[in-house]
């Protein structure tokens, strides 16, 4: 922690395929938050969403999320910044759209997401799935080859 007791912090944002077209309105958001893009990649996943949600692969919408996730191309991004996690996750606001929309006028979800499947953007949830996250779309060199092989591997 700094002098003044908030932490330095990465994490991953991802834009979703429906949140494409409003990368401009989002950057603005972050820049506000005080959050620095110091990464950033655009991607279509193909057999790779459903790795990143492996989490969630018991869950009845598991299907439609990798679907939706593979629809089109995705922008990954580290956010850096004091609190990234929670400050990201705050912006993005309520999963579900709509809810959003009520709870969370000004968020993300709110402006711009339709429901709770297409809600604009992802954020990690904790530091420790931020570090697997970010590992997952800027992978480290150190011990696996080449950097940003990982992710365009075949399925
Ligand atoms: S849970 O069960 O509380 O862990 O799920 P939740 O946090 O609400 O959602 C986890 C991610 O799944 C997405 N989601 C869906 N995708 C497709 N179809 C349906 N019905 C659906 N419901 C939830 C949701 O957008 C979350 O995505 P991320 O990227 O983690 O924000």
């Amino acid at each position: 922690a700094n002098k003044l007791g908030s932490k330095k912090e990465r994490t991953l944002a991802m834009i979703k395929p429906d949140g494409v077209t409003k990368i401009g309105d989002i950057f603005e958001l972050i820049n506000t938050a005080n959050l620095i893009v110091t990464k950033a990649k655009m991607i279509k996943l193909t057999c790779q969403a459903a790795d990143f949600y492996m989490e969630h692969q018991s869950k009845p919408f598991f299907n439609n999320l990798v679907q939706f996730m593979s629809s089109g191309p995705v922008v990954a991004m580290e956010l850096m910044g004091d609190e990234a996690i929670s400050i990201w996750r705050r912006l993005l606001g309520p999963t579900d759209s709509a809810v959003a929309r009520r709870e969370a006028q000004e968020s993300v979800r709110a402006q711009f997401g339709t429901d709770g499947i297409k809600n604009v953007a992802h954020g990690s949830d904790s530091v420790a799935a931020a570090a697997r996250e970010l590992e997952f779309f800027f992978p480290s060199t150190m011990g696996h080859g080449p950097s940003n092989t990982a992710i365009f591997t075949d399925c």
